[in-house]
């Protein structure tokens, strides 16, 4: 079974909280969310151990049980499922990126395939997700939904569901959360994540490290130069470039403004992927390495991860000639993070001869 979510709910030891598997499992909605984690489009999802398919599939299910202890209308539950589903999608990085639920807005036409007033409330609460409270009715108004307050309760209960999963991050702070039903399963969602990562275990996988992954010290200090770099008019080739070479302490990659270190160059190819993979190239070759294996292994990861390497396809409002530089700016963050970890993760050097 693809779905740690589903195995859990038809298989797993639910212990303490066996009475609310049971009620879930008699709710008439019960078949609309096993059949939302077995249709789940997983090729949608953004590729993360913070906001990958485990945070989907658990926010999935705490939004049903938001749903059924509300006992919203069958239709708003089915928008929620959709909008639990589908709500990190435009997500370009793990780091603060207010802007990611307009991007997820975006997409969930094609994804979904609905049209008309459902649409608009989905993207409306979507969108609102990844904005402060006080931002969410301006939000909702502007996709005009036909009933507002219906709306608001889908935007209001996904984002309840979304701050429930916080307990992977170690950051729950029940004091936020909009609805009494979600304040009551702030317990519930700490079990739901220890046994989800039980159920990644079982399968013989390693539940992801938070920790590992997130390193506040390395993140605001590349965030930071990423900044500057814009800001001082830097081009995203050499801001990626140049971010890396400081956080190796090396030689900055000569070759690169001059396109000669073998990297297939190629119309509307993204910056920020030619400065990782031109700086992975040369650190290499720094290192004494054969750079071949290493690049092509990089290309491999890197289009795992981003699915493209074209500018026009990793930024998910459209691309327009004369975007500004900072429409970028997370993205930019995540790609030299991503280059920094592979670098000191995937490739491995020959340690240098001794005097
Ligand atoms: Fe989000
Ligand atoms: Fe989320």
């Amino acid at each position: 079974m693809d779905s740690p979510v589903l195995e859990l709910l038809l298989n797993g030891d639910w212990g303490p909280w066996t009475p609310v598997r049971d009620r879930l499992q008699k709710w008439r909605m019960y078949p609309e969310l096993v059949r939302t984690l077995r249709e789940l489009n997983r090729d949608e999802l953004f590729r993360s151990p913070v906001h990958g398919e485990g945070h989907i599939e658990r926010v999935i299910l705490l939004g049903a049980l938001c749903a059924m202890e509300r006992d919203l209308p069958d239709d708003d539950v089915r928008l929620l499922l959709i909008a639990c589903s589908y709500h990190d999608t435009g997500r370009l990085s793990d780091w603060l990126d207010d802007a990611h639920g307009r991007r997820s807005a975006y997409k969930l036409e094609r994804i979904t395939g609905l049209t008309g007033d459902d649409l608009a409330m989905l993207m409306a609460a979507v969108e609102a997700h990844s904005r402060r409270d006080a931002d969410m009715d301006g939000i909702l108004a502007g996709y005009a939904p036909k009933d507002p307050e219906r709306c608001r309760e889908l935007a209001r209960l996904l984002k309840d569901a979304d701050g429930l999963d916080r307990v992977r991050l170690s950051d729950l702070d029940v004091s936020y959360l909009r609805t009494p039903e979600a304040a009551e399963l702030a317990e519930f969602s700490r079990w739901l994540f220890d046994a989800y990562n039980g159920e990644l275990r079982k399968r013989g996988e390693t539940p992801p490290s938070k920790p590992d992954y997130f390193d506040r010290e390395l993140v605001t200090r590349v965030r930071d130069r990423v900044h500057a770099a814009l800001q001082e008019g830097q081009g995203i080739m050499e801001t990626v470039a140049g971010c890396l070479t400081q956080l190796f302490a090396c030689q900055p990659p000569e070759a690169m403004l001059s396109h000669p270190c073998g990297v297939a160059w190629r119309e509307k190819a993204c910056g920020a992927w030619e400065g990782a993979v031109c700086f992975v190239r040369d650190y290499v070759l720094q290192k004494n390495g054969d750079p071949d294996g290493p690049t092509a292994k990089f290309r491999a990861k890197f289009l795992d991860q981003y699915r493209s390497d074209r500018c026009e396809d990793l930024r998910t409002f459209g691309f327009r000639e004369d975007d500004p530089v900072w429409v970028c700016a997370p993205y930019i963050l995540d790609v030299i993070l991503f280059t920094y970890y592979f670098l000191t993760r995937d490739v491995t050097f020959d340690e240098p001869d001794g005097p």
